[in-house]
C-alpha cells in the first residue's frame, strides 16, 4: 500500500510507540484488502464499550495502549457498557462488574474517548456528513451512516477502530469506494408497515436473502420515522455480512432509481408482501407459550420521540410485579427525559428508563439478573439475544409489549 512520508514516519515509530502500533494494523488491515492508500477520516465509533462483551483482553490493551502514549487525534464515541453507569445499584447489576466496567470507561476516558456508552451516537453528537469517510463498528449504527447519511464506512471491529482513532486513518477500500456502493438487489415493498416492528420484520426477511449485496428499496412510505429507520438498519447489521442499503427518492445515494444503481440494472429484484413479514415475526419470536419475565425496548437505543411513545402507552397503568421492564437510550436522551417528564411516567407504571447498556450487552450476565423470556419489538434484540444471552424471545409489536409488561404473560401474535 502507498504510505505518505508522514505515514512512514508514523509507521517508523517517529511518533511514539502507540501510533506505530496502530499504523501496523492498519497498513496489515489495507494490505489483507488490496487498499491503494489511506484515506483521513473525520470520526471513529468503537463498538467496543462494554467490558462484559469484550473481555478482560481488551481492558488490558486500553491500558497498555496508555502506557505507550497514545491520544486520539480523531472525535470517538463509545458503545455500549456492562452496566447503567449512574443507576447500576438500583437495577441490581453485580458490583464485580461495575468496579470493572468503570476501569474500562476511565482507561477510555484517559485514551480520549467520548464515553456516551450508546450504540446510537448519531442521535447524541457524533453525526457525520454525507460523503465523510469515518471509522465505526456496531453494526446499526454503520448501516445508519452509510445508507441514511451517506458518509462511509466499513465494519469495523473494535481493534482497528481502536487504530484509526490513534492514526487518524482508515485504508481505502470496501464502502469508502464509490464503486462497492452501488445497488444490486431492487426490492419492491408491497407489505403494508405501520410499525417500528413491522419494519424490523422486513429488514430481517430481505436481510436473510440479499446476502452481503446492497438492497435498494422501493414503495416504502415517504419519510419513514428515526425508530422505523433505526429499524431497517437491521437488514444490514444482523443479518448478512452487509451494512448498506439505499431508499428511492429518500437516502442520500438513491435519489433516483438510475442513481442508486448507478446507471446499471439491478441483478435481482425482490417483491415482499404481507405474509413475508408476517412469517418473519414467526421466525423471530422463539418462546412458546405465554410466559414472559422481562421487556425491552430501545435496541438500538430508543431516541427521545420512542420514549415518549412508551410513555404515553404506560401512563397511568402498572407493570406486573413479575416484569422487569428496561427502556434502553443514551445518557444524554435520559436526561432529555427526565426533564420532559417522561422518566416519571414510565419508573411510575413499574418500568426503568435504562442508560448506557442493554441486556445484549451484559451478555450472560442478564441471566443471573432473571431474564430469560424477553418481549421487544427490536428485530436486532430478537435476533441477538437468544444466541449472545441464552434468552427465548416474543418479537412483537410496542403495544404488544407493553400489554405482556401490564399482564404479565405474551398475548401477542403466536
Ligand atoms: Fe444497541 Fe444493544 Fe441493541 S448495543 S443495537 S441496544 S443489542
Amino acid at each position: 500500500m502507498y504510505l505518505t512520508k508522514e505515514e512512514e514516519r508514523m509507521l517508523s515509530g517517529e511518533y511514539g510507540e502507540a501510533v506505530r502500533e496502530a499504523m501496523r494494523i492498519l497498513v496489515t488491515l489495507g494490505d489483507a484488502f488490496d487498499a491503494e492508500h489511506m484515506i483521513p477520516i473525520s470520526s471513529v465509533h468503537n463498538t467496543m464499550g462494554s467490558v462484559a462483551s469484550a473481555g478482560d483482553s481488551a481492558l488490558e490493551y486500553l491500558q497498555e495502549m496508555i502506557r505507550k502514549g497514545a491520544r486520539f487525534r480523531v472525535s470517538t464515541t463509545v458503545n455500549n457498557a456492562s452496566i447503567d453507569l449512574n443507576g447500576w445499584r438500583n437495577l441490581g447489576f453485580p458490583e464485580e462488574l461495575a468496579v470493572k466496567q468503570f476501569k474500562f470507561t476511565a482507561a477510555w476516558q484517559a485514551l480520549g474517548g467520548v464515553t456516551c456508552h450508546t450504540c446510537t451516537p448519531y442521535l447524541v453528537g457524533n453525526i457525520p456528513s454525507k460523503g465523510d469517510h469515518v471509522s465505526w463498528g456496531e453494526v446499526s449504527a454503520i448501516t445508519f451512516v452509510n445508507s441514511v447519511i451517506g458518509a462511509r464506512t466499513n465494519r469495523e471491529g473494535g481493534y482497528t477502530s481502536l487504530a484509526s482513532s490513534i492514526a487518524g486513518r482508515v485504508p481505502l477500500y470496501g464502502y469508502h469506494l464509490d464503486e462497492n456502493r452501488r445497488g444490486n438487489v431492487l426490492v419492491e415493498v408491497k407489505a403494508q408497515l405501520k410499525t417500528v416492528s413491522d419494519f424490523g420484520a422486513l429488514s430481517y426477511h430481505v436481510g436473510t436473502m440479499v446476502g452481503d449485496r446492497v438492497p435498494v428499496f422501493s414503495g416504502l412510505r415517504q419519510n419513514p420515522s428515526i425508530g422505523e429507520y433505526k429499524a431497517l438498519c437491521a437488514v444490514c447489521g444482523s443479518f448478512n455480512a452487509g451494512a448498506l442499503f439505499h431508499i428511492v427518492g429518500m437516502t442520500p445515494e438513491a435519489r433516483t432509481m438510475e442513481e442508486a444503481f448507478r446507471g446499471e440494472k439491478p441483478e435481482e429484484k425482490i417483491s415482499v408482501n404481507d405474509g413475508d413479514v408476517e412469517r418473519a415475526y414467526n421466525s423471530l419470536t422463539t418462546a412458546t407459550g405465554g410466559e414472559v419475565d422481562s421487556v425491552c425496548v430501545g435496541c438500538p437505543h430508543c431516541s427521545i420521540e420512542e420514549i415518549e411513545m412508551v410513555a404515553n402507552l404506560l401512563r397511568g397503568k402498572k407493570v406486573c410485579d413479575d416484569v422487569k421492564f428496561w427502556v434502553c437510550t443514551a445518557v444524554q436522551t435520559k436526561v432529555m427525559a427526565d426533564r420532559m417528564g417522561y422518566t416519571g411516567v414510565i419508573e411510575n407504571a413499574g418500568a426503568r428508563v435504562v442508560s448506557d447498556t442493554c441486556p445484549v450487552a451484559l451478555k450472560d450476565t442478564v441471566v443471573d439478573m432473571r431474564f430469560r423470556i424477553m418481549a421487544t419489538n427490536s428485530v436486532q434484540n430478537a435476533s441477538y439475544a437468544p444466541w449472545r444471552c441464552g434468552l427465548q424471545i416474543h418479537f412483537g409489536t410496542l403495544q404488544e409489549c407493553i400489554e405482556a409488561s401490564i399482564k404479565g404473560r405474551w398475548t401477542g401474535r403466536t
